[in-house]
C-alpha cells in the first residue's frame, strides 16, 4: 500500500478492532488512505496545471501584441499598477528613472510581461521584508531596465539552469520554470536586446537592455 503500512502498523490496528475485523479494517482504511494520497496528487496536479495555463497564455500573446514606440518608464509604471496588489507591506519599492532617456520600438504587451515576470520573482526571493527597486539607464545604444531585490541571491549551481524552460526551485503548484524563459525569448528574441543577471546574497539585479528606437521616432508613432 502507498500510505507506508508496515507489520507494526498492522498490529496497531488489530490492537484497536480486533482479529476478527482485521481484514475488513485493513480494507476500509487502505481505501481511505488511497484516496487521501490521490487527492493530494489531484491537488498537486491542479496548481501545476493552472500556473502552465497562465504561462501558455503568455506564449500566445507573444505574437499578438501591437509593435510601437514606447517610454519605458509608461510600461514599467503600468505594470507596477498591475502587481501592486501583491507587494507585501514588508516590501519598499524605490523607482529610479532616468527620464532623458528616449523612447524605445517594443511590444509593450510583452515587455509588461518580462517586467511582471522579473518583479514576480524579486518578491518571491525576498518573502515579505526587504527593497525591490527599478532603475532605468541608458549604455550606449541600448536603454536599461534594472530590476533589483535584496533577497538571498541565486545559489552558484542554480545560476547556470533558470533560463531554462520548467527549471524551477520553487514547490509544485508555485512555480512552472517558464517565467525566465519566456521573459527571454521577449527580449533576445524579440527585441533583440539582452538580458544579464548580477547575484549576490542580498544583491541580485536582472538587468534589461533594449535598443532605443530609430532617430526621429517619437512614441505613439
Ligand atoms: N530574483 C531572484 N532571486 C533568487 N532566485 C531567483 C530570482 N529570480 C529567479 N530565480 C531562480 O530562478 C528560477 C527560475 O525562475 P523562473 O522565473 O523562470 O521560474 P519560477 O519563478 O520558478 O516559476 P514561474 O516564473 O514560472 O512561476 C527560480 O525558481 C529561482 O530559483
Ligand atoms: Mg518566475
Amino acid at each position: 500500500m502507498a500510505g507506508g503500512a508496515d507489520p507494526e502498523w498492522l498490529a496497531r490496528v488489530e490492537a484497536v478492532v480486533g482479529t476478527a475485523h482485521l481484514e475488513t479494517a485493513v480494507g476500509w482504511l487502505t481505501y481511505t488512505i488511497d484516496t487521501e494520497l490521490l487527492m493530494r496528487e489531484i491537488d498537486e496536479a491542479v496548481g501545476r496545471i493552472s500556473g502552465l495555463v497562465g504561462a501558455a497564455k503568455q506564449y500566445s500573446q507573444l505574437d499578438r501584441a501591437p509593435y510601437q514606440v514606447v517610454d519605458v518608464h509608461e510600461l514599467l509604471d503600468a505594470t507596477l499598477v498591475m502587481v501592486k496588489a501583491k507587494v507585501p507591506g514588508g516590501v519598499r519599492v524605490v523607482k529610479e528613472y532616468d527620464r532623458s532617456l528616449p523612447p524605445i520600438a517594443a511590444y509593450a504587451a510583452e515587455l509588461k510581461q518580462v517586467w511582471t515576470n522579473l518583479i514576480d520573482n524579486a518578491l518571491s526571493a525576498m518573502g515579505g521584508t526587504g527593497t525591490l527597486a527599478i532603475r532605468t539607464g541608458r549604455d550606449g545604444n541600448q536603454v536599461t531596465v534594472a530590476i533589483s531585490d535584496t533577497g538571498p541571491g541565486i545559489p552558484a549551481e542554480v545560476r547556470p539552469r533558470i533560463f531554462e524552460p520548467f527549471f524551477t526551485t520553487k514547490p509544485v503548484g508555485e512555480g512552472t520554470g517558464l517565467g525566465l524563459d519566456i521573459s527571454y525569448r521577449i527580449v533576445v528574441n524579440k527585441h533583440h536586446g539582452d538580458i544579464r543577471v548580477d547575484s549576490r546574497p542580498g544583491a541580485t539585479t536582472f538587468r534589461v537592455l533594449l535598443p532605443v528606437a530609430p532617430e526621429g521616432v517619437r512614441p505613439g508613432s
